[in-house]
Formats: C-alpha cells, structure tokens, sequence
C-alpha cells in the first residue's frame, strides 16, 4: 500500500501488515485529545497511540503508574472521534492486565466503549500468556519490550537503556520473540542499542516500532509533546519539530495585551443587534417617553422591575 493509495476508512492490524511488507517505515505518534487526533489523522499518521505517558505529559502526574483505566477511556474515546482513519492503540494502565480475566474486561472496554482498535500491554516472556489470551479473544495487541515505564519500580527507578549486556540482550531477543509468537500484530522496542534493534527486526515478521531504539526499527513512535516541543524536557530520543510552548505562551501574552488596552474584542469579534430594537427593549421610542410623561404626571412612581430608559 502506497502512501497516496491507502483507504478511505480507519486502518486494521492487516493494513498495518501490508504497509511492512511493502517495505513502508511505520510512523507512530503519541494523541490524547480530539483535535490533535484530528491533525495528526489529516497529516496522515496511520497510527495513533493514546499512550499512559498520558499521566505525565498532560496530566501532570510523576509516573504512569499513576494512570487509571478511566483515564485511559476518557482520552482514548477523546482521540477516537478526532480520528477518522488511523489506527486508535489504547495503552493497558498499571495493574490493568495483572490476570488473564482483567486484560480480557480492560481491553474489552477499550473497544466496546472508547472505540479503540487495539490495545498495547508491557513485557516480553512474562506477558506472553496474556497477549495471546487476548489475540485469541479478538483483540489486536501491540506489545512493548526495553524500556517499559510500568515497571520502573522494579527496574530500579532510573530510565536505562536495555540489552547491553549479553544476559539481558539475550533476554530481548526471547522477550521479542514470545510477543511475536503471542500473536502480537506489532511491537515497541524502547530504549534498546540501535543493532540489538536491528537484529530483533531482522528475526522478526512483525513490525518493530521504535522510540529510543535507532534507525533500524520497522518504525518509529513519538510522544507528541516532544515533537511539538510542549514538554517541560525533552528526552535524547526525542526530535523538536515545533516549538509550541513558545508559540502558546506568546499567543496568551498577545491576547491578555489587547483585553488590558480594549483592543480585543472589536469589531470582529462582536455582534451587535438592531437599533430600533434596542430602542423599544429600553424604553427609548417617543411612545416610551411620552407614556413616561403621563405616569409622571399622575403621580405614579417607578413600576417593577429593570427600570428603562424612559424612567431614568
Ligand atoms: O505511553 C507511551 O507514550 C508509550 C510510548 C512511549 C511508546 O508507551
């Protein structure tokens, strides 16, 4: 599939399939909102992964371990209806897929309610069991091996590169492998050694998606507040396509600006009513004036209510 030949319609896992067997690299970024879906889906990104990086980039949360699954739906339904033909991945949050019969309920509510397409779950070897239960299922699954911000805790808390020993390289491969095995339609490898993710695209069928992982992955993902430079730091991986903190910030100063001199709104941005009705809604026809003058001179005071201009 080309990229001036690609449907009309939301993307599948098969579409995704036939644009990596035509040798097309796959770009992923990160959404959580409705109109930057909407643009991201416009400029033609095939896929969209409402990542739990969401706790940290736009929650302000201090790990994605804090993420809920209500989050996650609100965001990902958000995203989903911003989108029309990208491919809608919703993270599974901390703890959402600790057993078979969660992973099965959780991902089932991200396709039923927020319209996901396909969720993606943390872990080689150890979520093996679960990818598959829910391939089998009919839920389309990314997996994810590195770097897996979930288990931070249990990777002793500081961000690491991973696979650079022959233990733990070792481990990636099988790691990779079992996700593949699993059924998985695709796979994130975050913070690997650029050939260690190389070689693990080279032994695989499924498409490797990247982040941190080098140039040799089948694609790349993203999180999109790096890219359009809205993050409070930027991570070596990331590229600044964009510098919307300063774009923001000096659209706010503007605005305030023109609010503190009058200049906003004007013309532009105002509406204005008919004269004559304006009129007859505060009492200022002649009529008005001239039953005003006989009120006054009978000695009836102010009625009830808005006093109009006929009676000030
Ligand atoms: O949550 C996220 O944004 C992710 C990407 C970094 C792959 O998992």
């Amino acid at each position: 599939m080309s990229a001036t030949n690609k449907p009309d319609r939301r993307l599948t896992v098969a579409d995704i399939h036939s644009m990596h067997a035509d040798g097309e690299r796959l770009p992923m970024l990160t959404a959580y909102d409705y109109p930057t879906a909407r643009i991201l889906d416009d400029a033609g990104i095939p896929m969209l992964l409402v990542g739990d990086s969401l706790g940290q980039v736009l929650l302000g949360y201090d790990s994605t371990v804090r993420v809920s699954m209500t989050e996650m739906l609100h965001h990902t339904a958000a995203v989903v209806r911003g989108s029309k033909r990208a491919l809608v991945i919703a993270d599974m949050p901390f703890l959402s897929y600790s057993s078979v019969d969660d992973a099965l309920a959780n991902a089932g509510r991200f396709l039923r309610e927020a319209g996901a397409t396909a969720v993606k779950v943390e872990g080689g070897v150890r979520s093996a069991r679960t990818v598959e239960a829910l391939v089998r299922a009919g839920v389309p699954v990314m997996g994810h091996i590195g770097w897996t911000p979930q288990s931070q805790h249990g990777m002793g808390g500081k961000v690491r590169v991973q696979g650079k020993s022959r233990e733990t390289a070792r481990a990636l491969l099988a790691d990779a492998i079992a996700i593949q095995e699993a059924g998985a339609f695709s796979m994130v490898l975050e913070l690997v050694p650029e050939q260690l993710a190389a070689s693990i695209t080279s032994r695989l069928r499924i498409p490797t998606i990247g982040i941190g992982a080098g140039a040799g992955c089948s694609g790349q993902v993203q999180v999109i507040t790096d890219v359009l430079g809205l993050g409070d730091f930027s991570p070596r991986h990331a590229r600044k396509y964009a510098d919307l903190q300063a774009t923001i910030r000096s659209a706010a100063e503007a605005w305030a600006a023109d609010v503190r001199t009058g200049n906003f709104p004007g013309p532009a941005e105002t509406v204005r009513m008919d004269e004559q009705t304006l009129d007859e809604v505060l009492g200022r026809t002649a009529q008005d004036r001239a039953s005003a003058d006989a009120m006054a001179s009978d000695g009836m005071g102010l009625g009830a209510g808005i006093p109009l201009d006929r009676d000030l």
